[in-house]
């Protein structure tokens, strides 16, 4: 184990010969063979674009071939897409995107009318998640999902929303969705070619205390592991050197959006 010169430095030595194991320099890290990020450039929106249509084409091929291109809404700026990469040859291996409703309403919204408790509410929806095929997408499926978690509770939203196909809604049960609509039937979502989607949601705030309660095996995963290649927010870390410039978005009629030069 190494030392860095500062933690030496500012720790009295007699504190630091009475603990055992010594203070680390580090938090504990667990590594996991792929990252995942916000996808900020062309290039990563392309890497998240292909692993949706391959995804999608692989189950709904009729929908798959509508998703090869982007898509408006996820260009607009209640919108982000989260990209997982394989470390070893960062090739694409799982999206998801996440709208907000603080500017305009879920695309969902088209399709559905939300009960009154969810209206007027700060609301994200989870829609495109996406995995390669293999024994690695089910690890990759969690990790985007806490990075959406993570992410939303950074967002202040209080409620996610997802459209479930059976047998998919099963995963979103598992993890503590409930439904939003009390007779559980699945509706016809125009975002996904009118395919009939039950409508989920999750709470963000209580998620924590609601997994420690019934002791989620997700529990440690979700909250008590360091994952530093879930890495949501690397954009706004301490780089006040990365040069920065306003540009046009295509399909986007607001005014130019802040982007990095990359
Ligand atoms: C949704 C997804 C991320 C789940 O990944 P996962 O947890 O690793 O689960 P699997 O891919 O093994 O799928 C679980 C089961 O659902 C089935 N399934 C997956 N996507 C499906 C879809 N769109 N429609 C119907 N069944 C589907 C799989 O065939 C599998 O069935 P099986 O257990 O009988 O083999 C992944 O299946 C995927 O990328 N699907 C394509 C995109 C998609 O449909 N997204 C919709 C999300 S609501």
């Amino acid at each position: 184990m190494t030392f860095s010169a500062q933690t030496v430095v500012s720790i009295d030595s007699s504190v630091v010969t009475d603990l055992d194991p010594p203070l680390q320099r580090t938090p504990k890290q667990v590594g996991l063979p792929f990252r995942v990020r916000i996808a900020r450039t062309e290039e990563q929106l392309q890497k998240a674009i292909e692993i949706r249509a391959e995804a999608y084409t692989r189950h709904l091929p009729a929908l798959g071939e509508t998703l090869r291109t982007t898509e408006h809404v996820d260009l607009t700026p209640d919108c982000l897409v989260i990209l997982a990469e394989s470390k070893s040859d960062e090739l694409p291996v799982g999206t998801m995107r996440i709208q907000t409703n603080f500017h305009a309403p879920l695309a969902m919204e088209t399709s559905i009318h939300l009960p009154t408790n969810f209206r007027e509410r700060p609301l994200a929806a989870v829609s495109r998640l996406a995995v390669k095929a293999g024994p690695r997408g089910k690890m990759v499926k969690l990790a985007l999902f806490k990075a959406m978690h993570r992410y939303c509770i950074a967002k202040q939203v209080e409620w996610v929303l997802i459209g479930a196909r059976p047998p998919l809604e099963e995963t979103y049960l598992g993890l503590d969705f409930i439904d939003v609509f009390p007779d559980k039937n699945p509706r016809p979502l125009a975002t996904a070619k009118n395919l009939p989607h039950r409508i989920l949601a999750f709470e963000i705030a209580t998620a924590e205390r609601r997994w420690h309660e019934i002791d989620h095996p997700l529990y440690n995963f979700m909250i008590n592991r360091f994952h530093p290649d879930i890495e949501i927010f690397n954009s706004v870390s301490n780089r006040w050197l990365q040069p920065r410039a306003r540009r046009a978005v295509p399909g986007w009629d607001g005014p130019p959006l802040d982007s990095p030069l990359v």
